[in-house]
């Protein structure tokens, strides 16, 4: 029996949309298939490199050993429509890699990642520490592009990220009618864009989760059939204040964004699954990471999960934000999104 993929009927003003998964991302996976599946060496991968999650170290890492012939997505920013896309033009599958992160902590990461450029509109809190800047409101909320509800991870998976900003979509580049149809989504159907991530992310080939970085590096090479090596974490957020996040600014972030913390969890379970039908089991000489993932502070995770029924979404785009120039920032400053990443 085939796996039935769930379809999304959306109400909108202008009638029913059907947002209808593109089976050719993972075209063979069968209800009663494993969980984790083997990638052939001349599948087609694609990159979904979601900010600050360790995407960068693994496109070099590819690219070191795969080389570029059969990757996507390498060296930019995309979300799965844009996956989806590309595979029905190539008319073959795509197999689907990404990293995700503990949400508080990249949101955390990518406040201050965006304090390293020299964008204009962020100059006067450019050397405040993330506390500060969460304890002033109109600071906190210019970065709210940085932080908000579905940038560490569900507009990622679910495909629907903002059009016509760093990240690639399809249809791509500004679109209106795209843009609003996204943001209605986001804003009106949050429930729904968390199911299409989490169907999504089942769909990918693999993905990783940076807190659990061993196993996840393993079960790659378990499932390319090598033993490729030299992945390493690049650590480059030159914010100085990076070292001094405190575990109740994470703590508040994890408050404003239940849906990442949500997928977050998902995918934890999910990544065990595939962990266990490997058959991997981690070297006895390294501690398993596996057992009370936290966020990275030595605090577990998010205690209350919030009831997925309760959960909503802010709107992604600050209107007040992305009124004035140069923001969301023009192609000039979009490859600092894209270089120089990560954590
Ligand atoms: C931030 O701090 C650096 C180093 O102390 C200083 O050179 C720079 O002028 C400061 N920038 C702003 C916008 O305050
Ligand atoms: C703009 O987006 C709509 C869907 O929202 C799509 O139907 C249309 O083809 C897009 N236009 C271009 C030029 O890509
Ligand atoms: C990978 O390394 C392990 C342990 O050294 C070895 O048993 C295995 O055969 C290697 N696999 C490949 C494909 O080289």
């Amino acid at each position: 029996m085939w796996r039935t993929w769930l379809l999304l009927s959306v109400a909108g003003g202008s009638g029913e949309r059907v947002v209808e998964p593109n089976s050719l991302l993972q075209a063979t996976l069968r209800a009663s298939d494993s969980p984790v599946q083997r990638i052939g060496p001349k599948e087609t991968l694609g990159i979904v490199h979601i900010g600050k999650t360790g995407g960068s170290s693994l496109d070099s890492w590819l690219k070191g050993n795969i080389g570029r012939r059969h990757l996507l997505g390498h060296g930019i920013h995309c979300d799965m429509s844009y996956m989806d896309a590309q595979a029905k033009k190539q008319g073959h599958p795509v197999r689907v890699l990404s990293f995700l992160r503990e949400p508080g902590t990249r949101a955390a990461s990518q406040v201050l990642f965006w304090n390293t450029f020299k964008w204009p509109l962020f100059q006067k809190w450019k050397n405040w520490t993330l506390t500060e800047i969460m304890n002033e409101e109109k600071a906190f909320r210019r970065y709210h592009n940085a932080w908000g509800d579905g940038f560490g991870g569900v507009c990622w998976m679910a495909g629907t990220c903002v059009n016509g900003w760093y990240i690639h979509t399809e249809p791509n580049g500004k679109n209106d009618t795209e843009q609003l149809r996204r943001k209605e989504l986001n804003e009106k159907h949050p429930q729904e864009v968390l199911a299409m991530a989490k169907a999504n992310l089942e769909r990918t080939a693999w993905f990783g989760i940076l807190e659990d970085v061993e196993r996840s590096i393993m079960l790659l090479q378990w499932q390319l059939g090598n033993n490729y090596t030299g992945f390493t974490e690049h650590n480059v957020n030159r914010n100085p204040h990076a070292k001094e996040v405190t575990e109740e600014d994470l703590q508040r972030m994890r408050k404003l964004i239940p849906l990442d913390m949500e997928l977050y969890h998902y995918a934890q379970e999910l990544f065990e699954r595939r962990w266990a039908a490997s058959g991997l089991s981690m070297p006895t000489d390294t501690p398993d990471r596996s057992a009370g993932v936290t966020g990275g502070h030595g605090v577990p995770l998010f205690p209350q999960r919030v009831p997925a029924a309760e959960l909503q979404i802010e709107s992604w785009i600050d209107s007040a934000a992305s009124a004035e120039p140069p923001f969301p920032p023009g192609d000039d400053l979009l490859s600092d999104l894209v270089s120089g990443d990560d954590y």
